[in-house]
Parts: structure tokens; sequence; C-alpha cells
């Protein structure tokens, strides 16, 4: 099943709540993409906790929590305080995968593991019967708005295969650089839960998410 997973790094943060209705009152987005960056990890710094908090009381969407901080088995159960419904973090900043995955699935959540354009997707083969999502990022993470790393599709598709072969059907994300006119690579590499940022809050916010939630139904009743 195609998800649309829109990313608020892009959104205007003056008018959260109101862009947030907007994606509500349009067909298509399941999730809420929140993206948390620590300066330490990714050169950059967004948002977090308490922002998370208000965003779930404010919103029924599920909310789609992506780690970019060092050692995120820090703050697990502090996410899952505040709201998150899926934590996803990064294989190249946890010391303990498996560990982190439990925690997140002892709190009730779903668990995802992340890698960088430079990380072979192989590394996450001993997690598969743990993890329910993996993010294959395809930008370098902690900044909206860059363009799709090419050499990443050859890792979606990769590991879409190999998780096939091993008899998974597990969600494989996609986050970074993702626009109508290239959202088609993705999807026929394998790739099921799509996180766009600018495509989505540039314009209309409801016309855009339509726009995909309707591409994204269509594929879903065919599949
Ligand atoms: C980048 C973030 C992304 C970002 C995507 O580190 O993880 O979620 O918001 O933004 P776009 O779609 O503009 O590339
Ligand atoms: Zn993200």
């Amino acid at each position: 099943m195609l998800i649309l997973s829109p990313s608020i790094l892009a959104a205007d943060f003056t008018k959260l709540g109101e862009q947030i209705k907007e994606i509500e009152s349009a067909t298509g987005a399941d999730y809420i993409h929140f993206d948390v960056m620590d300066g330490m990890f990714v050169p950059n710094i967004s948002f977090g906790i308490p922002v998370l908090e208000s965003l779930r009381k404010f919103t029924g969407k599920v909310l789609d929590v992506h780690l970019m901080i060092e050692k995120p088995e820090r703050m697990i159960d502090k996410f899952a305080d505040a709201g998150a419904d899926i934590i996803t973090f990064h294989y190249e900043a946890c010391d303990d995968i498996a560990g982190t995955l439990k925690a997140i699935h002892d709190r009730g959540l779903k668990a995802g593991i992340a890698i960088k354009p430079a990380t072979s997707w192989d590394v996450l083969k001993p997690f598969y019967a743990m993890t329910d999502m993996f993010l294959v990022m395809t930008v370098e993470p902690g900044f909206g708005g860059q363009g799709y790393m090419d050499m990443t599709t050859g890792k979606i598709k990769a590991l879409r295969d190999d998780l096939a072969a091993e008899g998974y059907d597990t969600d494989i994300q996609v986050d970074g650089g993702i626009t109508r006119d290239n959202i088609g690579i993705p999807l026929d590499a394998g790739a099921n839960v799509i996180v766009m940022g600018s495509s989505v809050f540039k314009g209309s916010i409801t016309d855009n998410v339509n726009y995909f939630g309707h591409m994204f139904n269509q594929y879903n009743k065919t599949e």
C-alpha cells in the first residue's frame, strides 16, 4: 500500500495548525512526517518534543517521527510520551539497534531504521524480523529542498528485492527531493511510504495532497 507522509519541515511555522488542517481537508495523506535534528548527527537543528506534543493534541494523523539525532536510544521514551506513532532512527547514530527497536516496540509503537545515502542497504539485513519500516534517505539528511540523489535508487530496489526473497513485505520509506516529476523512480524501485516536504508545502497544500492522494488511491485499488 502506498502512503503519503508530508514533512512539516517545509511548513510555515507561524501557520502550522492551519497547514495541518489543509492536509486534513485533502484526501491522501495518512501520516505527518516529523523531522527531529540535533545539530550533531546532522548540521541543522529543527524542532522537538513540545511541538510533537502540540501536534498530538491537534491531529489524529499517524505521527511519523524521523530522529536525526545521536544516540536515539536516550530519547525513545520521551518521543513516545509526546505522542509518536512511528519512531525511525538512524543506523549510523545508534549503538544498540536491536535494543532501540525493542524499546520502541515495548511502547506499542512502530519502529523504523533509516540509512544515509552512503550507507549500504545490506547493513539492515540482521533486523528484518524486528523492523516495521526501513527509511532509505534519498538526500543527505539535514535540510529540505535538496535534489533527489540518483545513486539511492539501486539501494531501494536491492532492499525491496532482498526483503521479498526473504519473505518480508516491510514498508520502505523514501525521504528527500521527491517531486511530481520524479516520484515514479522510487515507486518503481519498490518504495511505498513517500515523504515530501517542498512538493506538498509549496503552492496549494490541499491541491498537492489531493494530487498525490489520487495517484496513490488509484495504485492501491489496483494492487
Ligand atoms: C531531510 C528531511 C526530510 C525533508 C524532505 O533531512 O528528513 O524529511 O523534509 O524535504 P524535501 O521533500 O523538500 O526534500
Ligand atoms: Zn525526514
